[in-house]
């Protein structure tokens, strides 16, 4: 839950740690450090508790010398509250090695019951400061930064990312991964090391992807990267596909106004190049037909929004495939005894491809006989890695915590895939298949009106009820985990109560909940689609508002029937049912947003979470 940068070339790293840092800060937010090896070879080091602007405001006041070799965090706590002496780095050999650490080392215990012993004394409550420790006792024997790490790796337990550095050593920036991101920066004669290429994609974009129990050592000249035993391995290079400024704020009042005005972009980028003459045909997934041929089941595993994603995707992949479909939370899959096979298929979907739940779920899917395809948007993350294929979604980085572009970019993704399957399967007549693909191209189109016409008065109406203590969420077919995801963003960023139904539910119990005044958020079908369906959440709409409810009703354009039953209707462009979700969901990614400014809270760093959730 921590972020990570390493410099080593020719210029002052404090400027370069930092500006890393504060695009990394989106993966932990509550303490941040630095050290640097100044021009006289000495390490110096400073850390600080709170946001990376206390440490940026310290530095301002009082630098550390100038330094062209560094390292810097940004931490999420996990072994230790998020205080100065818990934030990273941590120093071992007499201060002059510097270690920062993403990960939990889950032996730290009994690590550091044997360096107490050995009379070593700790600083601070962390397991990262056991690892430092650790090192430093190593490089005392030796003298050697990169055996120290293999000497010490092999006793870590669990997941982690870790950089030092020593002050005997300028220019040279050691790393290791276990279960934990870590990339390269090639530059001309200067290296990188990040969490993510969103550290050093500022300065250059040729990247290079570590694998799994690797270590690398990276001077200005060059990298080396080798396994834990010491042995060289070949490591893929990639280029990376956007640009520092597309991680920048550009001028929005927060990363999630920015992201949100981004989602017709995330679905155009996402389509492009995988749609030929009317016809899906993803590239990547070139050679596998006779395998998604023969598939008999699919399945999706992922947390959080990315859940509710793939629960949208199921109504397409069994519509379009006919392929049986489940849905399972990345974590609970993971902890029972399912049953897989060789044709079964294992779709994991994560916007950061860091996800341990996912991750972990994904490796034991494999481990049971199944082929994974990881549907990501961040290029070199673990879950692609670990995954036999790979459908990137192409909505750019997504800073703020709350995942908002690459939600309607992972819809898209699936529903390509859906296509592209059912035409390897010759399930989904191509007249459908063309009739599809039209209506998925429409999407940004309809999505950019929706901005345009309802975000506004969505904004109103969420500054109109900041004082709202409680919002239901009721959504039907697609439009179910719609009302989930609408229910989700609100929690995570105003901190208000909200659920989300099924509207067919409503009558089983959660209709109890209606009191007067209590709002009710309900995604209407359009009537074009099932109008039977439609008819029926018509009447729930009813139901609620004469028990008191406050409904704003998200429909399409037209559709009069609600107009009667409805305090507020938002409305959306005219779409296929399938594709309802994609516009639905921008209201209430709005909504949720709008209501957090009016409550004064900071939209894209909510309180409890970080982005990235690496920890089980
Ligand atoms: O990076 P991932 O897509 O794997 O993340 C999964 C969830 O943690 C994530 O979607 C989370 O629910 C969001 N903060 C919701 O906005």
């Amino acid at each position: 839950m921590c972020g990570i940068i390493g410099y080593v070339g020719p210029r002052q790293s404090q400027d370069i740690l930092l500006a890393g840092l504060s695009r990394l800060e989106y993966r932990g937010y509550d303490s941040a450090g630095i050290a640097v090896i100044d021009g006289d070879g000495g390490l110096g080091m400073r850390k600080r508790a709170g946001k990376l602007a206390v440490l940026r405001d310290d530095l301002a006041s009082t630098p550390l010398a100038d330094g062209t070799t560094g390292i810097g965090h940004t931490r999420w706590a996990t072994h230790g509250g998020p205080t100065d002496a818990n934030a990273h780095p941590h120093l071992a050999d007499d201060d002059k090695l510097a270690v920062i650490h993403n990960g939990i080392i889950e032996n730290f215990a009994e690590l550091k019951s044997e360096l107490v012993g050995e009379g070593v004394a700790f600083h601070s409550e962390t397991d990262t400061e056991v690892a430092a420790a650790m090192i430093g006792r190593e490089y005392v024997r030796t003298g050697d930064l990169v055996a120290a790490f293999r000497a010490v790796v092999s006793r870590l337990e669990g997941a982690y990312t870790l950089l030092a550095m020593h002050e005997d050593h300028p220019g040279l920036v050691v790393g290791a991964r276990r279960n934990s991101p870590l990339v390269i920066g090639l530059g001309e004669g200067e290296n990188f090391l990040g969490s993510d290429v969103a550290a050093f994609v500022e300065h250059t974009r040729k990247a290079l992807a570590i694998g799994q129990d690797e270590i690398v050592a990276i001077t200005p000249e060059g990298v080396e990267v080798t396994d834990f035993s010491g042995a060289p391995v070949e490591v893929e290079a990639f280029e990376v596909t956007w640009d520092a400024s597309a991680a920048e704020k550009g001028g929005w009042s927060s990363f999630m106004a920015k992201e949100v005005s981004e989602e017709p972009e995330a679905v155009a980028n996402t389509i492009r190049g995988r749609i030929h003459e009317g016809r899906v045909e993803i590239p990547e997934l070139d050679g596998m037909d006779a395998f998604l041929a023969d598939i008999d089941r699919i399945l999706v595993i992922a947390c959080g929004t990315a859940a509710y994603a793939g629960m949208v995707g199921k109504y397409a992949l069994e519509t379009w495939t006919r392929v049986p479909v489940d849905v399972e939370l990345a974590h609970e899959f993971r902890y029972r005894d399912p049953v897989l096979s060789p044709r079964t298929l294992v779709v994991s979907i994560s916007q950061s491809g860091e996800t341990m739940d996912t991750l972990m779920a994904v490796k034991y899917a494999r481990s049971r006989g199944a082929k994974t395809l990881s549907i990501c948007n961040t290029q070199g993350a673990t879950i692609p890695r670990e995954s036999d294929a790979i459908v990137y979604t192409h909505a750019g980085p997504e800073v703020a915590v709350a995942s908002t572009k690459a939600f309607v970019a992972q819809i898209t993704a699936i529903y390509l895939l859906a296509l592209h399957v059912g035409r390897v399967r010759g399930a989904v007549d191509p007249v459908v298949a063309v009739e599809a693909v039209t209506e998925l191209e429409a999407v940004p189109g309809k999505i950019a009106r929706v901005l345009e016409t309802e975000q506004a008065r969505i904004e109103q109406l969420a500054h109109w009820m900041a004082d709202t203590r409680s919002v239901l969420f009721l959504g039907r077919n697609v439009g179910y985990p719609i009302a989930l995801e609408g229910a989700l963003k609100l929690k995570e960023l105003a901190y208000i109560h909200a659920e989300g139904f099924a509207a067919g539910e409503l009558k089983h119990g959660p209709i109890a909940l209606i009191e007067p005044g209590q709002p009710v958020f309900v995604v209407v079908p359009s009537p074009r689609g099932s109008a039977e369906m439609h008819k029926k959440v018509v009447s729930n709409i009813e139901e609620i508002r004469a028990r008191g409810a406050r409904v704003i009703a998200i429909a399409e354009e037209g559709d009069a029937a609600v107009l009667p039953a409805a305090d507020e209707v938002l409305r959306i462009p005219l779409a296929a049912p399938m594709f309802e979700p994609l516009l639905a969901v921008v209201p209430l990614h709005i909504f949720a947003m709008g209501l957090a400014e009016a409550k004064g809270l900071d939209v894209d760093q909510p309180r409890n979470l970080a982005k990235s959730v690496t920890v089980e």
